[in-house]
């Protein structure tokens, strides 16, 4: 049973990784209608917090692109060899998985109930340094990160493509960092903390 899930949320990550190889320009308007609504619905303490609005709209964002893929045309084979490499999934059986609910059907709610019982939700800016520095490989950008003062609560934000957020905030000019960056946020989002920190 926990194996299912494990496998369901591989699937659904590689999807999501085949998808932005597919459709490089996937546009950056992904909020729907009713989405805070649904926050404060859901969630009804945070709903009124701006910076976790955002937030949920990008968790809302990583569930809609799962379920647009879920018949989707992704290379299964090219992308798994990708993950493998870039993102170290040697072992994906290894990897904590924290999502509850029913096991075919992953809603928004249980996606973003299982990220805010996340240990990464709680890290301080110092803890996202950190992980900025030595698992996704990109310290040049700690300065921008301080800048922002960019707590665990920011991951979701960072998982998703948002071209103000990785070009006019944080500057990031390299189209390869930024698709790092968004893997390995991805990554951190669904599995937890990277087994190496
Ligand atoms: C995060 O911090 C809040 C407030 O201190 C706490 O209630 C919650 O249990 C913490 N979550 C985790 C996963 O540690
Ligand atoms: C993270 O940052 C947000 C926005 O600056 C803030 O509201 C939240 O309390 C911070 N979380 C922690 C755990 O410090
Ligand atoms: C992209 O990020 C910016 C800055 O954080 C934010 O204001 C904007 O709402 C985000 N766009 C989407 C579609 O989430």
């Amino acid at each position: 049973m926990e194996f299912n899930k494990l496998k369901t949320l591989w699937i659904f990550c590689l999807c999501l990784v085949g998808k932005s190889w597919t459709e490089r320009s996937t546009s950056d308007n992904h909020i729907v209608e009713n989405g805070v609504s649904d926050f404060c619905r859901i969630d009804e303490k945070l709903c009124n917090d701006q910076n976790e609005v955002l937030s949920y709209e990008a968790i809302r964002s990583i569930h809609k692109q799962m379920d647009d893929d879920a018949n989707g045309n992704v290379d299964v084979s090219e992308t798994d060899g990708f993950l493998r490499e870039d993102l170290n999934y040697h072992d994906p059986k290894a990897k904590h998985n924290t999502f509850h609910g029913d096991d075919q059907f992953i809603s928004v709610e249980d996606l973003w109930k299982a990220w805010k019982g996340s240990e990464v939700y709680n890290w301080t800016l110092d803890e996202v340094v950190e992980w900025l520095i030595t698992y996704v490989e990109l310290p040049q950008y700690v300065e921008a990160f301080r800048k922002m003062n960019f707590n665990g609560s920011v991951m979701p934000r960072l998982a998703v493509k948002n071209t103000s957020l990785t070009l006019s905030i944080l500057k990031i000019l390299d189209r390869s960092h930024v698709q790092k960056l968004q893997l390995k946020s991805l990554d951190t989002v669904l599995f937890g903390a990277p087994l190496s920190m």
